[in-house]
């Protein structure tokens, strides 16, 4: 199925009653959309990049190990907006939704991501709206990250615009158990026993990755010293 068909079709599941002119009307503004958001995520990306070589160029080493990145699809763009109780529109997920962009950064060390955190809030274009910062205060289920909302002036070729990027920051080792835990969550196990026992199991790797993180970051400092 092309990209048409697939937006198509994701808007035809919401509005069946809709005239096929307006659902016409509607691809276009998602397809605005989409570029807004895909021009923020480059704009973000390049400004990291140019913060991770100017680190190689002055320090020899690089802060980021690699970068990530995912727009929302259009189906579950429409799904959070039902679930949210909000008009199915594309003005409506621009005003209401502000992870439809989203980019993640895996760092090396704990002082990376904050390095990283404060370059993109105090040099450059981006303007800071949200932080949730989930290695200071961690989820209950052991969740590490540092979680922030930037908007982004995106410059088309008719007007200056703001998109919202969620920018999600966190070690390697964070990185991995994030991933084990997304798996979890999307797997349903017949058995209650089995994910509770998981789930304790995950809090307590959670505990014994933020104690080698820390450490990680330790032996960095010190054989920087030698
Ligand atoms: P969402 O509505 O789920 O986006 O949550 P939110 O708006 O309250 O934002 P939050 O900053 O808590 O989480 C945003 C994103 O962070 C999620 O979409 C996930 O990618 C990631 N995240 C947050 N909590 C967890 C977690 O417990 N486990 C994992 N694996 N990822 C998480
Ligand atoms: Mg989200």
């Amino acid at each position: 199925m092309d990209k048409k068909d697939f937006y198509l079709d994701a808007i035809r599941d919401v509005v069946p009653t809709q005239k096929e002119d307006q659902i016409q009307d509607v691809f276009y503004s998602f397809l605005e959309i989409e570029h807004l958001y895909d021009s923020a995520i480059e704009l973000v990306k390049t400004q990291l990049n140019i913060f991770d070589n100017e680190f190689s160029m002055r320090f020899q080493r690089n802060p980021i190990h690699n970068i990530e990145s995912r727009i929302k699809t259009p189906q579950s763009i429409v799904e959070k907006l039902q679930q949210k109780g909000m008009p199915v529109t594309p003005e409506s997920a621009k005003e209401n939704l502000t992870d439809i962009a989203g980019v993640r950064v895996i760092c090396c060390y704990i002082n990376d991501i904050y390095a990283i955190a404060e370059l993109l809030t105090e040099h450059s274009e981006f303007h800071l709206r949200k932080v949730k910062d989930y290695i200071k205060n961690p989820k209950a289920n052991g969740y590490r990250s540092f979680h922030m909302i930037v908007d982004v002036p995106v410059f088309t070729s008719v007007r200056k615009e703001s998109a919202p990027v969620e920018i999600q920051i966190r070690t390697i080792a964070m990185d991995f158990w994030a991933s084990l835990e997304h798996q979890l969550h999307y797997k349903s196990t017949g058995d209650p026993q089995i994910a509770s026992t998981l789930t304790d199991e995950l809090k307590e790797c959670a505990k014994t990755i933020a104690t080698i993180d820390l450490k990680m970051q330790d032996m960095f400092q010190q054989i920087n010293m030698l």
